[in-house]
């Protein structure tokens, strides 16, 4: 695809590696609900915030998980051991800076070798390193792709778990969020397994704080991407004229993130100029919350079927361990 690019000599056009990204931000812009996919949020910038708002206590969805993971391992270990499920090898979409896989990795000694996932590639490799200085015996493979794509994997001829915390997956709308689970089975295979974080329903309150907290982080991070856009696609946002705004939508099941202009303004972004009315808003992300037995069913729907669920107290969040199971394929086990 060719995009017009800005004439001024004195900057460099759009790099080839922004043309998917400028072209998905003016195809955002032009929507009559203007909106920005939040993968886009993960700029160097951008993930140093997401790190930011999971050291808040208002943003319960991280340090929840991280308290409940040494006890869903534990009971983990105990499972795979009666499952005879012998050596395993683990897959993590999304893998950030894998902090999550430690609790997992020190509690379950058949993991012999560990596939991470990620798209920013820094990130990625420092993250392996690291696990792999602290995990002499472990495998470590990292794999530089979109996690939302099938992946082909080495055959190892050992036992599958994907890994999948955080409730990233909140961030899919139900078609989405099939797609990903039905090329998670594709990639892991038959009868393997998938342990996944995902935030529950809860009052309202305790989700307005975790979107809206006090020092105004996740106001920030959702103004990131503006500031990227500037940077990366020669946009001229004024971030002072733009609102954070999220709330809770009861009838979606999702805390949904804004930015809501401030006056009636002009925005460009390359050489194409967009209009603002006033508390007119850019829809930058969703989190989906799921009560356990809604993600039960939704799982089930891409042949995914649920053999537990840990709860957090309070039923703060859950993890659940999923196993895949495509219906015309026969289970050597029976
Ligand atoms: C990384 C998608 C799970 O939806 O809670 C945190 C991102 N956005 N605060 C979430 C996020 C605002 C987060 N996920």
């Amino acid at each position: 695809m060719t995009t017009a690019l800005a004439t001024d000599k004195t900057k460099p056009a759009t790099a080839p590696q922004n043309q998917e990204f400028l072209a998905d931000v003016l195809s955002g812009l032009a929507l009559q609900q203007k909106q920005l996919a939040p993968k886009y949020f993960y700029d160097e910038r951008g993930s140093q915030l997401f790190d930011d708002i999971c050291a808040l206590d208002e943003y319960y969805p991280y340090h929840v998980e991280l308290d409940l993971l040494p006890k869903v391992a534990a009971e983990l270990s105990h499972f795979f051991h009666t499952e005879q499920a012998g050596d395993l090898s683990v897959v993590e979409f999304g893998a950030g800076s894998l902090r999550k896989i430690t609790p997992l990795l020190k509690r379950i000694n058949t993991v012999k070798n560990l596939t991470a996932i990620d798209i920013s590639q820094e990130h990625l490799l420092n993250s392996c390193a690291e696990l792999r200085h602290q995990f002499k015996h472990l495998d470590v493979t990292a794999k530089v792709h979109d996690f939302t794509q099938p992946l082909s994997l080495d055959k190892t001829g050992l036992t599958r778990m994907g890994f999948f915390p955080g409730s990233t997956i909140g961030n899919f709308d139900r078609i989405q969020a099939l797609d990903f689970l039905r090329s998670a089975g594709q990639t892991l295979g038959n009868g393997a397994y998938l342990l996944i974080g995902v935030d529950t329903k809860k009052p309202n309150d305790i989700l307005h704080h975790a979107y809206n907290d006090a020092q105004g982080v996740t106001a920030q991070f959702n103004k990131n991407i503006l500031t990227r856009i500037n940077r990366e696609l020669e946009g001229n946002f004024e971030l002072q004229h733009f609102a954070h705004h999220a709330f809770y939508n009861p009838d979606q099941g999702r805390i949904e993130m804004h930015l809501r202009s401030l006056r009636e303004q002009h925005v460009r972004v390359a050489d194409h100029e967009f209009y603002f009315a006033k508390n007119e808003s850019i829809h930058t992300e969703n989190s989906y919350k799921y009560h356990a037995a809604e993600f039960t069913d939704l799982a089930q729907k891409a042949h995914w079927y649920t053999r537990q669920v840990w709860m957090a107290p309070n039923d703060l969040f859950a993890i659940s361990l999923l196993q895949h199971q495509p219906s015309n394929a026969s289970n050597n086990d029976c």
